[in-house]
C-alpha cells in the first residue's frame, strides 16, 4: 500500500487520524474578555450580587433583540419551563403534548409542575414536533393542558400551523427555545411565539451565561407572575402567593450573558456559514443529509446533526461515531434515545407510540460546531466523513 492510499483511509483502518489532538464537540470562549472583566469588577464594586440591574439590564437587551415586550431571566431553561408551565394552569395529572424528539429537560419540567408528558411524533423534514400528530395526539386526550414544542438544534418549529393546533384544541402554546437564541421564522425573531418561550444560556448553547435562561413573552401579566415566581412566589413580604422556586439568575451570570447578546446575529450568521461548508462538502454522499430550516428561516446550528439512512449510507450513525472517533472527532446522538424511550418515562406506556422518532433517533449522528470555528476545522471533519464513507464496507465488516 502507497502512502497516499494510507493517508486516505480512515483513522479506524490504519490512517492518519484527522484530528491527532482530538477536536471537542463545543468549545466555549467568550467573546469579548475585557468587557465581561469590567462589567464582573462592576458588579463586584456594587456588593450586590443577585437582584440588581444587571439582570435587568440583560432583561431589556433581550426583549430588544427578541422584538418581545416582556424578558424575564431565570437559574436555567429547566425552570423557566417550570415555571411557565406552572403559570399556565399545567398540573393535577393533565397531559402535556410535547415533542419525543426533544432533551429530556421539555419533559421533566412538565412533570415537575405537575403534567404528564404525551409524546407526538417529529416531522421527518425538519425534525421539529409534527403539528398534525400534535393535533392528533390533543384531540384523542383527557383534558390536555398544553402543547409544548421544540426548536431543536435552533430549526424554528412550523409556529403558524403549531398555534392553530393549540387554539383549535384551547390550550396555551410553550416552546422549549433552549437551542433558539438567535434562531428565526420568516424574518420574525425566534421568542414572541406562542404564550412563552424559553432559551437556556448553559455552556453548550449559542449565547452562554455559564448556567442560565430567559423566559420571552408577550404577556404582560405572565411576566410578572414568574418575577414573583422565580423568586419563591413571593410578591415582596415574604407572604408567598404560590409555592415558587428559587430560579432567579445572578448578577454575575448576568454579566456573563450580556457579553454574549452583543454580536449574537454575526455569531448566529457565521453558524450558519459552517453548517453550509459542512453540507457542500458531503454533498452527494448517499443517505447522509443535515437538519435544516425551512426555506427563509434562521437556525442557530446550536447542533450540527447528521441524519443517516444506514443502507444508503453504508454505516449507521452509531458506527460513524465510532469511525470519527478514532480520527478525534468527538460526536453525540442528539437525540437519542428520544424521551418517550427513555428509562424516566418508561412508567407511561409510550415507547411503542412513536415511530417515526425512533428511525429519526437511530439516525442522528451531531459532529462539532463551535462559534470561533474556522472553514477548514470543518471541511476537515466533512472530508474524514467522506473517507469513512469510501471504506464504509471494509469497516463494517471488521466491526467499526
Ligand atoms: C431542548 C432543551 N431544552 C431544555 C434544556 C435545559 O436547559 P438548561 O440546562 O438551561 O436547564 C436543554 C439543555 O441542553 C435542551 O437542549
Amino acid at each position: 500500500m502507497t502512502a497516499d492510499q494510507v493517508a486516505s483511509l480512515p483513522a479506524a483502518l490504519g490512517g492518519t487520524p484527522a484530528f491527532p489532538q482530538g477536536l471537542p464537540l463545543t468549545v466555549v470562549r467568550v467573546p469579548d474578555r475585557e468587557g465581561l472583566l469590567k462589567r464582573l469588577g462592576t458588579v463586584l464594586d456594587s456588593g450586590r450580587l443577585t437582584n440588581g440591574p444587571t439582570v435587568a439590564e440583560l432583561e431589556e437587551t433581550a426583549a430588544k433583540l427578541l422584538q418581545v415586550e416582556h424578558v424575564v431571566a431565570v437559574s436555567n431553561c429547566t425552570a423557566g419551563l417550570m415555571l411557565v408551565l406552572q403559570a399556565a394552569g399545567v398540573g393535577a395529572g393533565r397531559p402535556v403534548v410535547m415533542p419525543g424528539f426533544t432533551f429530556s429537560a421539555t419533559a421533566h419540567a412538565a412533570h415537575w409542575a405537575g403534567g404528564v408528558p404525551l409524546f407526538a411524533e417529529a416531522l421527518e423534514e425538519n425534525v421539529t414536533l409534527d403539528p398534525e400528530d400534535a393535533a392528533a395526539r390533543l384531540a384523542a386526550a383527557d383534558s390536555p393542558a398544553a402543547l409544548m414544542a421544540t426548536h431543536v438544534y435552533g430549526t424554528p418549529c412550523r409556529v403558524e400551523r403549531l398555534q392553530e393546533v393549540a387554539d383549535a384544541a384551547g390550550v396555551p402554546l410553550v416552546y422549549d427555545a433552549a437551542h433558539g437564541l438567535g434562531s428565526s421564522r420568516a424574518g420574525v425573531p425566534v421568542g414572541g411565539f406562542g404564550l412563552a418561550e424559553v432559551f437556556s444560556m448553559s455552556p453548550t448553547k449559542v449565547a452562554v451565561a455559564g448556567e442560565g435562561g430567559l423566559v420571552a413573552t408577550r404577556d404582560g401579566a405572565l411576566a410578572e407572575t414568574l418575577r414573583c415566581a422565580r423568586d419563591y412566589g413571593n410578591p415582596g413580604d415574604y407572604d408567598t402567593l404560590f409555592p415558587g422556586l428559587n430560579a432567579r439568575m445572578s448578577e454575575l451570570h448576568a454579566a456573563v450573558a450580556l457579553t454574549w447578546l452583543a454580536g449574537l446575529e454575526e455569531r448566529v450568521a457565521h453558524r450558519g456559514a459552517l453548517a453550509r461548508e459542512f453540507t457542500s462538502a458531503v454533498a452527494g454522499l448517499p443517505g447522509l443529509r443535515t437538519a435544516q430550516p425551512d426555506e427563509g428561516d434562521i437556525s442557530t446550528f446550536k447542533d450540527l446533526t447528521l441524519i443517516l439512512d444506514a443502507d444508503r449510507f453504508g454505516l449507521t450513525a452509531l458506527e460513524l461515531g465510532r469511525a470519527l472517533k478514532a480520527e478525534g472527532v468527538d460526536t453525540r446522538r442528539y437525540f437519542h434515545p428520544p424521551v418517550h424511550r427513555q428509562r424516566a418515562y418508561a412508567g407511561l406506556g409510550q415507547a411503542e407510540a412513536l415511530p417515526r422518532t425512533d428511525r429519526l433517533a437511530d439516525s442522528v449522528l451531531t459532529v462539532p460546531l463551535w462559534t470561533q470555528m474556522d472553514a477548514a476545522t470543518v471541511r476537515r471533519t466533512a472530508e474524514a466523513v467522506v473517507r469513512i464513507h469510501a471504506c464504509a464496507e471494509r469497516l463494517r465488516l471488521q466491526g467499526v
